[in-house]
């Protein structure tokens, strides 16, 4: 243990300039996939450690047997024994040296190898706050796609490929890592959780005293004393001295009785107060419910009547010399906001270049402060992304041409080809792609007006979860890989149109890789007309 200390000082000392590399792996799985590697890496140099140490030990043993017997014989006829010449000269080299050199490979350290390994490699591993994050995640897709916790816990999720559970030691993790968040709700959840894994049996080291002592507060902080007095007699039986438990039954007994006498005098006003804050509450959750709905595939609002509008068809850009005689297809995704997604859109071998372009740049995306203004991250959008130059691969510049092309919309004013990843967990809240009346600022050094339209390309498909939607309306539309969306923000008169707020729902099984484009108003003025009224 001091050993390793010492090795991590000494690392820390040395290796500091490169630690800066670590950031946030929880966010994206094309940094996650390096850290498979790295645990790879040191698996393999954990198990020639042991192969050496396993030489070692043999070596030792092959030496105390040979002893073994030698001081067997030699004991029972000392005298006989050291009669012979040889053999008095042997204990003699025995004892001089042998014993030494035997006395000194016990002493040999077998661990620099993978020491040194760990050393290196312990600047790359996450920390604390990535596995907060990670935890977050998977608190937010719990809530997000309704799966209860025992479901998650046993690893039934749709479409995974490799199974995987959670040990009650986990559950107990989780709830933990909700307790520090205040979040009781889900520390109820997990902690319940853990305690039903153990009463079922498993063999853990999480304790049962620790969990009820969790859980009694949880419950306790949202409400249910009557359950969290059951708890804490539960812990009591467990552990009858526990000092805490006892001093808040005590105290759970004492709120229990001024309740009861409060509740006889309760007055008008505060129900009144209570009235009020139920219908902000109520007030606050129709977006968020509207998102977490579509993101699970309910709520959507479109009408047969409507549906029966929506068509597919061959598309050449409106009469585009390049797609004339190869025309692509287009389908109708929505009918207000128009969206359409164009089908076999970019090939597989576009994706990987685009991927490989990105890779070594995807940095956790960012969005505006609206106070400062100043470009900052925020937990409503979780993803890596990077930018993409047409001048840096003839790839990215047959893809603006082609954006151009199908979208009859000048590329040269938009912005660069923003490459983006979502880890699971990962999302990106409602929002608007365009800039209100009232942040006149946000495009402002790109001085080409405001986004008045997205292209969306979908690189990969995704297991489960990852929908974009668009709560205004009740649309929500599935990521296909080689597929892309387009949908105009503003109206021809300029105003943003509202209803295209969109979102993207986080992704629950797999990850997500997207790449947009957005088209700016200078460019456009021959190609979309603007007109004076938004309806036009
Ligand atoms: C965006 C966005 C949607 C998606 O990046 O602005 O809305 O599905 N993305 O990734
Ligand atoms: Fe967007």
């Amino acid at each position: 243990m001091a050993f390793n200390k010492i090795w991590y000082t000494l690392a820390l000392g040395l290796l500091l300039p490169f630690s800066y590399a670590h950031t946030d792996f929880f966010t994206s799985i094309g940094h996650m996939t390096d850290l498979i590697n790295t645990e790879k890496d040191l698996v393999v140099s954990l198990k020639d450690y042991i192969k050496a140490e396993e030489s070692k030990l043999e070596q030792i043993k092959k030496w105390a047997e040979k002893l073994d017997q030698l001081t067997d014989t030699a004991t029972k006829d000392p005298e006989g024994f050291l009669g012979h010449p040889v053999n008095a000269f042997k204990l003699m080299k025995r004892l001089n040296t042998e014993w030494g050199e035997l006395e000194s490979l016990v002493l040999k350290d077998m661990s620099d190898g993978f020491i040194s390994n760990m050393t290196i490699q312990r600047q790359f591993f996450p920390n604390d706050e990535d596995q907060t994050g990670a935890a977050k995640a998977l608190l937010r897709l719990q809530d997000t796609y309704n799966l209860d916790t025992d479901t998650l816990s046993r690893g039934n999720l749709p479409g995974v490929k490799h199974k995987s559970f959670l040990t009650a030691e986990d559950c107990f993790e989780l709830g933990k890592i909700a307790y520090t968040e205040a979040d009781y709700y889900h520390t109820e959840l997990w902690m319940e959780q853990a305690l039903k894994q153990l009463d079922e049996g498993e063999v853990s080291s999480a304790d049962k005293v620790y969990i009820l002592d969790y859980l009694s507060y949880a419950v306790y902080q949202q409400g249910d004393l009557s359950k969290a007095m059951m708890l804490t007699r539960r812990l009591l039986e467990l552990d009858p001295e526990h000092q805490r438990a006892n001093g808040n039954m005590k105290y759970f007994e004492y709120i229990m009785a001024k309740e009861k006498d409060a509740n006889k005098s309760s007055t008008d006003s505060e129900d009144q107060l209570e009235k009020e804050t139920e219908v902000k509450k109520k007030d606050y959750l129709p977006e968020r419910r509207k998102y977490e709905m579509l993101c699970r595939g309910e709520g959507l609002k479109m009408t047969p009547r409507r549906q029966k509008r929506l068509f597919c068809r061959y598309y050449d850009g409106n009469r585009n010399p390049r797609y004339i005689l190869g025309p692509v297809k287009q389908e109708d995704e929505w009918d207000k906001p128009r969206i359409v997604r164009f089908l076999d859109i970019i090939s597989d071998e576009e994706i990987e270049t685009v991927k490989e372009l990105a890779k070594p740049r995807l940095s956790r995306a960012t969005v505006h402060d609206p106070e400062t203004g100043k470009l900052t991250t925020a937990h409503y959008r979780v993803s890596k992304s990077a930018w993409l130059s047409g001048y840096e691969s003839p790839v990215v510049s047959r893809i603006n041409t082609r954006i151009q092309d199908l979208t009859g919309l000048d590329v040269s004013t938009a912005e660069e080809l923003q490459v983006a990843n979502y880890g699971v967990g990962g999302q990106y809240e409602p929002h608007f792609d365009f800039a209100r009346a009232n942040e006149p600022d946000a495009f402002k050094e790109l001085g080409t007006g405001n986004r008045i339209a997205t292209w969306l390309f979908y690189m990969s498909d995704v297991s489960a979860g990852g929908a974009t939607v668009f709560p205004e309306v009740g649309a929500s539309v599935w990521p296909k890989k080689g597929t892309a969306v387009f949908w105009y923000n503003l109206f021809p008169s300029g105003e943003g149109d509202y209803s295209t707020r969109h979102a993207a729902c986080p992704v629950l099984v797999g990850n997500k890789w997207v790449s947009n484009k957005w088209l700016h108003e200078r460019g456009q003025e021959f190609r979309r007309p603007c007109t004076l009224s938004e309806l036009e």
